[in-house]
């Protein structure tokens, strides 16, 4: 049974450590999966994400910046996601499209058309399953995400990653069939645990 999960969160929200988690457990039932994420995943998409990422880089235009996670996406989608899906794989993507609306729509303020149509080129129409959107406050993701190493992203101030959030979350609210909103202000353990009781819940007894 193919099945195409993301995770999405503000920065420091700690989906990473709960997307690795998911595939873990996923792995313990002897359940094929393919563990990704964006905007690397490929070779290419890895070249892409540096390009995106570095601190070199402070004059790319907002308009480049959306293209060029688009661009990484239409890699990852046709190397790695789609083969996986028709082998029946389930498929775990940390970040997908939805990224880009509440980061370059919500949070840079390009528009959401344009976002979603350059999306549709780059993904083929591919929509995920089900999405995990783990919600931290924009100030306690800086503050976790801050102990870290800093990237040409981490640059932006609070009132930007305040409205990637509310991003976020208003598409939550507006397509609740394929979104589940889980806080993630909560133990790493504790948040695990409600995103396999809430997987269950959405897939009664699927996987
Ligand atoms: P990364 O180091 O992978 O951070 P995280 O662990 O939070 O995912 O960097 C990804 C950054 O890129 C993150 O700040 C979100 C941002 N991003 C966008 O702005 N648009 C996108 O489409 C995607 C996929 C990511």
């Amino acid at each position: 049974m193919s099945l195409f999960i993301t995770f999405e969160g503000p920065d420091g929200s700690g989906k990473t450590t709960q997307a690795r988690r998911l595939v873990e457990y996923f792995q313990s039932r002897g359940l094929p999966v393919l563990h990704t994420r964006e905007p690397g995943g490929t070779a290419i998409g890895e070249q892409i994400r540096n390009v995106i990422l570095s601190t070199h880089n402070l004059s790319i235009r907002h308009e480049t910046e959306a293209l060029l996670f688009s661009a990484a996406r239409a890699q990852i989608v046709a190397e790695l996601i789609r083969p996986a899906l028709a082998a029946g794989k389930i498929v775990v993507c940390d970040r997908y499209a939805d990224s880009t609306m509440a980061y370059q729509g919500y949070g840079l303020g390009l528009d959401l058309d344009a976002l979603c149509a350059i999306t549709r080129f780059a993904t083929g129409g591919l929509t995920p399953d089900l999405t995990f959107y783990v919600d931290v406050p924009a100030e306690i993701g800086l503050a976790r995400r801050h102990r870290g190493e800093t990237n040409r992203l981490d640059q932006k101030n609070v009132a930007y990653h305040a409205r990637v959030r509310e991003g976020f979350l208003k598409m939550a609210r507006a397509e609740p069939q394929r979104w589940v909103v889980i806080d993630g202000t909560r133990s790493v353990d504790e948040v695990q645990q409600d995103i396999r009781a809430r997987l269950e819940q959405r897939l009664e007894g699927r996987v």
